[in-house]
């Protein structure tokens, strides 16, 4: 860690700031393998001094870390948590103007409490206020043992005459030095989300940002990695995760300043969102998710997926089921029995849950395509008569669980919702509602649409008790931002209270809908941050289906967000987004590799793709304990110019792995897919086999045959694979 450790400068904050007798406290935010220190005592600042690897013991820290310079005027100590005033010139964390107009803030440290929540979770508060106004501010860490993932979030009050007005609240300031940060940041749009790319910063700011208020993780995501004098290998080098757990407008900002300092600001965008805080009120910023690895960022992922299966995931010990989606199989185009055909095929696929998708409701404005009947949440009697408890029992006397679609947020114009609660609509005064996918957004910093959510959400689980299943949707950002219900001067709180108002909602289902299965839709990643994800089962990656783009996509978002999170389906070829027209196996060797489901009309598959479909679905549900619960090593990138890509999964114990190998284009007759395996036990010996096979094909010389665990790792395998969209999956097991 000793690039990390902080050469930083110290200024010209009193005299002995950083002696040994002034700091009296050295906090120490520790898990089993990090701990991050920060040293301080009463009314003086508190001082970062290092995030990395764990320090048995941090006493060595107070006096000893800086050395006092000259007042050049450049130099710095960083604090834990920098306010705008003061010699600080760079970004801020936190930006105050207070209730009589003036603009800077002085934190001190007041106390410091550390509370062991149980025997996993510590909890760290840093208390801090400021020198001469009643403003406190708190920043709070929990650090998660085991899982080696320490959060934190900041809390601010005051108890001014009038408001405050905080126009930047960070939820954590991290400084880093090194010789040189690579950022890899995760961008992307409709249909090509989480596409990884990977820059040097060099002097300057480099800001990641939405404004767009819903939907943000879509096209910039809140997650990223910072790794130290050289790019992020997966298995060497200290690398930094970051993932912002909010759903709103953030802003990711990565500043090198003239000392070669990299200061990294996290948290929500400040753009127009001006906050006005009354006395004794208290604003809560989202919470930033950290973890450090100096061997790679494989572990940070490895960490982060731990620690989501436990803490940022519904029911994150439980197995995934194989579902059937109605959406690309029948669109808005169905009637009662196009839905039972469907079920009828799912059951004898072995699949073991249906969804029906959109336009399964609305009467007056009957759902029959985007236009029409969002909002109205009826079951549309005409296309089903039976109504929804009808299928869903359907279903279930099939063996199959059943669910069902809503997009509670959104209206359409033309719509029952829309003609009675106009006031309910995000709108700009008198401006143009601009509609996107023919529908607006519904204003949930109001407390009443906030109920109207929850609302919806009961009355559609309430259409049958057989509904176990909420696939949950958002096809919109905000245009033309305003709300109805906030002030005319607190306008630019809408989108923090959007938010809010949002994880409200989410809280009251989840307080009485605990056992309920919800995906986290948002037409694909608009929503996959921690934030949301916690309130949820799954998440859907992206809108698109085609194989080879999911390869990319699911590579991207497997660094952050686990195997057992990510729906991942079998669909038509030629696919429905791209048209290109892909093998069933590639199709389905990629959809295995996270949660498998299908977006498939069932009667469309036959001959021998419909026995291999079935054959499939039963491998599935043979290494799903391995994909879903096991460790995941990614050996080969799709993001690499040689156009192959290869992750693995082995379970905790390391008896059974197993193993994807995707050829991503045509290499040539001669050339074969070589790599290492990683995370097997070297000292054990396992037998390798050849599974998902589709016609007998062999693509492995060695299959069923017992290599040592050293012999995989050291020497590797070698696959016959190099035509385009050829595929491998073996199973490892324990001999
Ligand atoms: C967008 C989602 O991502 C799709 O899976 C599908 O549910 C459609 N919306 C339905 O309108």
């Amino acid at each position: 860690m000793k690039t990390v450790l902080l050469s930083l400068i110290l200024l010209f904050y009193s005299i002995g700031l950083l002696s040994q007798e002034n700091n009296k406290e050295i906090i120490k935010v520790s898990t089993h393998d990090l701990t991050m220190v920060f040293t301080t005592s009463v009314n003086e600042k508190v001082l970062f001094q290092y995030f990395g690897d764990h320090l048995s013991d941090a006493s060595a820290f107070p006096g000893k870390r800086f050395k006092e310079q000259p007042d050049n005027g450049t130099g710095y100590a960083p604090t834990l948590y920098p306010a705008y005033g003061g010699r600080y010139f760079l970004n801020p964390a936190l930006k105050l103007t207070h209730a009589d107009g003036v603009l800077t803030t002085d934190l001190v440290f007041v106390n410091q409490e550390t509370k062991n929540l149980d025997a996993n979770r510590i909890e760290t508060i840093i208390r801090m206020k400021d020198t001469l106004y009643p403003v406190f501010v708190d920043v709070h860490f929990m650090a998660y043992q085991k899982e080696n993932v320490i959060t934190q979030f900041v809390t601010i009050k005051h108890q001014e005459k009038k408001a405050l007005e905080v126009e930047n609240l960070a939820s954590a300031y991290l400084p880093l030095h090194a010789e040189s940060y690579y950022l890899t940041q995760f961008h992307g749009t409709w249909a090509a989300e989480m596409q990884m790319v990977e820059e040097k910063l060099t002097h300057g700011i480099k800001r990641i940002e939405s404004k767009k208020g819903v939907r943000t993780n879509q096209s910039e995501s809140t997650s990223f990695l910072l790794s130290l004098n050289g790019p992020a290998d997966e298995d060497h080098g200290e690398v930094y995760g970051g993932s912002l757990a909010w759903s709103g407008n953030f802003s990711l900002s990565f500043e090198v300043d003239e000392c070669g300092v990299l200061h990294t600001l996290t948290g929500m965008n400040t753009f127009a969102s001006t906050y006005h805080l009354l006395p004794n009120e208290t604003l809560r910023t989202p919470e930033m998710v950290w973890t450090f690895s100096s061997s790679g960022k494989g572990q940070i992922s490895r960490n982060l997926h731990d620690w989501s299966q436990k803490y940022a995931l519904a029911h994150g010990d439980r197995l995934r089921l194989v579902l059937l989606n109605s959406w690309e199989g029948a669109y808005f185009s169905f009637g009662e029995k196009t839905i039972t055909d469907m079920i009828d095929a799912a059951a004898d696929f072995g699949v073991e849950m249906f969804v029906l998708d959109d336009g399964w409701f609305g009467n007056k404005y009957p759902r029959n395509n985007a236009d029409a009947g969002l909002g109205d949440w009826q079951v549309n009697r005409e296309k089903l008569p039976r109504g929804i408890d009808y299928l869903a029992k359907y279903a279930v006397d099939k063996g199959l669980k059943f669910g069902i679609w809503i997009e509670p947020e959104m209206v359409n114009p033309k719509s029952e919702l829309a003609e009675k609660h106009p006031e309910w609509i995000v709108k700009s005064g008198k401006r143009e509602i601009i509609p996107m996918r023919n529908q607006w957004l519904l204003d949930l910093s109001n407390p009443a649409v906030q109920d109207f959510v929850v609302q919806t959400f009961d009355e559609v689980i309430a259409l049958s008790p057989n509904i176990s299943y909420i696939k949950w949707d958002a096809n919109r950002h905000v245009d033309n931002v305003g709300s109805d219900y906030l002030s005319a001067g607190d306008q630019t709180h809408f989108w923090i209270d959007y938010v809010n108002g949002l994880y409200s909602a989410y809280e009251r289902i989840r307080a009485k809908h605990p056992e309920v299965m919800i995906q986290l839709c948002s037409s694909g990643g608009g929503r996959l941050d921690f934030g949301a994800l916690r309130f949820h089962d799954e998440f859907w990656p992206s809108d698109n289906t085609n194989a080879l783009d999911r390869v990319a996509i699911q590579y991207g978002t497997n660094h952050f967000f686990p195997a057992m999170a990510t729906s991942s389906h079998v669909s038509p070829s030629p696919n429905h987004q791209t048209g290109m027209i892909t093998p069933l196996k590639f199709r389905f060797d990629v959809a295995m590799s996270g949660r498998l489901g299908m977006e498939i009309q069932p009667k469309d598959l036959a001959g021998e793709d419909l026995s291999f479909a079935k054959q499939a679905v039963e491998t599935y549900k043979q290494i799903r304990p391995v994909v879903q619960l096991g460790d995941l090593y990614r050996l080969v990138s799709p993001y690499g110019e040689n156009g192959w890509a290869s992750l693995m999964y082995v379970s905790k114990d390391k008896k059974e792995s197993v193993f994807f190998a995707y050829s991503l284009k045509y290499h040539g007759r001669t050339t074969f897919f070589e790599t290492k395996l990683k995370g097997l036990d070297p000292a054990k010996k396992y037998t390798v086999k050849e599974i998902n096979k589709h016609s007998g094909s062999r693509v492995f010389w060695g299959d069923g045959q017992t290599f040592s665990g050293e012999y995989l790792m050291k020497a590797g395998i070698n696959l016959t694979i190099g035509n385009p969209f050829e595929s491998a999956v073996l199973l490892i097991t324990e001999f």
